[in-house]
């Protein structure tokens, strides 16, 4: 049997883009989260040269926050339902929502700095994973991985392209390397609201297979790769910190994207930040 397929994208068509139809932006629209992205891009390269041994993640903390008000904009996280702080720090094991505290880096740590920023109404959202210092051959890998995994994902994308595009690619790339990929966290779309439609998981999944990325569409792809197990811990003290069960380490990087008529568009590129092809 024959049946017909159209290459060209049709929202109409799509019926899980019912009452969704809003979130694909105009070009003015695209412009305030162009904005967004580059206030917060801009950001993540104010932090970088105080990413060293010795800095307690509070006082990262404090920089984002200062450094964001400073210029008139707010930190997203901060009162985001239960959440005190201006962004998050995972060190070594914790996958994400790491609490800023007094803890100081150290030699040989691994530290994903998460930062979202609310610009004009408008969200931009993004993460590195820094090495500390001088570091072990695995901690390198694993943060390689994770930027490898995140820029091959968003490199497959097309106008109109299956969700399901990010999460081929990044299982791919993962498992290539015997490294394997957290599922309970996953990207999102964002905009005028942190975390909305569509879910960005980072392993295929079916309603992946059948929401499709529209041009006017912007979401995040933020794959956690973790070396050992993909199963997580939720620490029941605090109720955020997401640790790896094992204990082994875990690293994630984060990027918004903006799908455009011709291709994928990435609003949060920084100016001194590891850039795609990037070795570390
Ligand atoms: N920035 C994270 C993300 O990429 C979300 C952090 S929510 C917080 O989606 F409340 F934990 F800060
Ligand atoms: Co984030
Ligand atoms: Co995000």
């Amino acid at each position: 049997m024959r049946f017909a397929f159209s290459a060209k994208p049709n929202p109409n068509a799509d019926t899980t883009m019912q009452g969704n139809r809003k979130l694909l932006l105009n070009e003015s629209q695209r412009d305030s989260m162009r904005a967004a992205g580059k206030f917060n891009a801009s950001l993540m390269d104010y932090l970088r040269p105080f990413i060293l041994p010795g800095i307690s993640t509070e006082e990262i903390d404090k920089l984002v926050y200062d450094y964001t008000t400073r210029h008139g904009h707010t930190p997203a996280t901060l009162g985001y339902l239960s959440y005190k702080k201006s962004c998050c720090t995972s060190v070594n094991d914790v996958i994400c929502h790491g609490i800023p505290s007094s803890y100081r880096l150290k030699e040989g740590d691994i530290v994903n700095v998460d930062i979202t920023s609310i610009v004009d109404g408008w969200h931009g959202d993004q993460s590195e994973t820094f090495l500390v210092g001088k570091c072990s051959d695995e901690a390198r890998a694993i943060t390689q991985a994770a930027f490898d995994c995140m820029h091959r994902a968003i490199r497959a994308l097309t106008p109109g392209c299956f969700v399901s595009v990010i999460g081929d690619n990044v299982v791919m790339e993962a498992h290539r390397r015997n490294y394997s990929v957290v599922r309970e966290y996953v990207g999102h779309g964002l905009g005028k609201r942190f975390h909305q439609y569509p879910n960005i998981p980072h392993v295929p999944d079916r309603k992946s297979r059948q929401e499709r990325l529209y041009p006017g569409l912007v979401f995040t792809v933020e794959p956690m790769i973790n070396c050992g197990t993909r199963f997580t811990k939720l620490d029941s003290r605090d109720n955020w910190t997401v640790t790896t069960r094992d204990g082994r380490l875990s690293a994630q990087f984060e990027h918004t994207v903006l799908m455009t008529e011709t291709g994928p568009e990435i609003l949060t590129l920084t100016q001194n930040g590891p850039q795609y092809g990037h070795q570390f």
